[in-house]
């Protein structure tokens, strides 16, 4: 069993996913996984029969991904529940190749425990609200926030991998370094300073998180990914 994995797509098949830039995928099985850490952003705009989408489902492998702050969320709560690997997932009706890893849940796969926490603020919400393309709905609310310590108490606080849309405020600072942000302030919230604490209490082995568009293994064991597709075997 392969697991790779990749940042934000929002909505779109890029290059990334084409054979001659990401030709292991050719070689995969729906038994290997492709997980996409947020701003999933599928289906486009809640269009029946996104293109994208269908391309996506048709690929050799099976895509998982957490949610960002860029997901057509009234869609996603719409779904019905079920139980994947130990967590709870949304699967979208039609479509047996996309699984949507919920906030909170921890995963084992193939032998490796993840524990998934997607949403963030988006930090263009007001520009996002005129275009009501914006919902409440992207940042984890207390419930989700007790639903990830319950499970990880469950696995005495102990995972081997951490998948997040985006960072804790520690690392804000170093993620966002290159990209011309001088305050982190403006993207700190209840879901980086709970993220902060988790740095503090969760054992894990590497932690790996999308949201700021950048590529880079920041430290030992924290990588953000954007259009890099890596494979999690060179990380174990
Ligand atoms: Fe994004």
């Amino acid at each position: 069993m392969a697991v790779y994995l990749t940042g934000d797509i929002h909505g779109m098949l890029d290059d990334r996913f084409e054979v001659w830039s990401f030709p292991e995928g050719e070689e995969l099985t729906h038994d290997d996984y492709l997980i996409i850490l947020g701003d999933f952003s599928m289906p486009y705009d809640m269009l029946e029969g996104d293109s994208d989408l269908r391309e996506l489902n048709a690929k050799p492998w099976t895509t998982l991904f957490i949610d960002g702050n860029h997901e057509q969320h009234d869609y996603l709560a719409s779904l019905s529940e079920s139980e994947w690997h130990g967590g709870i997932v949304h699967r979208y009706p039609g479509y047996r190749n996309i699984i949507h890893l919920m906030r909170g849940e921890v995963y084992e796969i193939d032998g490796h425990s993840f524990f998934c926490l997607g949403g963030d603020q988006s930090i263009d919400k007001v520009i996002q609200q005129e275009w009501e393309t914006w919902y409440p709905e992207e940042t984890p609310d207390e419930s989700e926030f007790a639903n990830a310590e319950q499970n990880l108490a469950r696995c005495g606080w102990d995972v081997d991998f951490v998948l997040t849309h985006t960072c804790a405020n520690r690392m804000l600072g170093v993620a966002i370094g290159g990209n011309g942000f001088a305050n982190t302030e403006i993207i700190t919230d209840e879901l980086t300073n709970f993220l902060d604490d988790l740095e503090d209490r969760l054992q894990y082995r590497h932690w790996f998180f999308g949201h700021l568009h950048s590529d880079c293994d920041l430290d030992d064991c924290h990588t953000l990914l954007f259009q890099s597709i890596v494979d999690l075997s060179d990380y174990v």
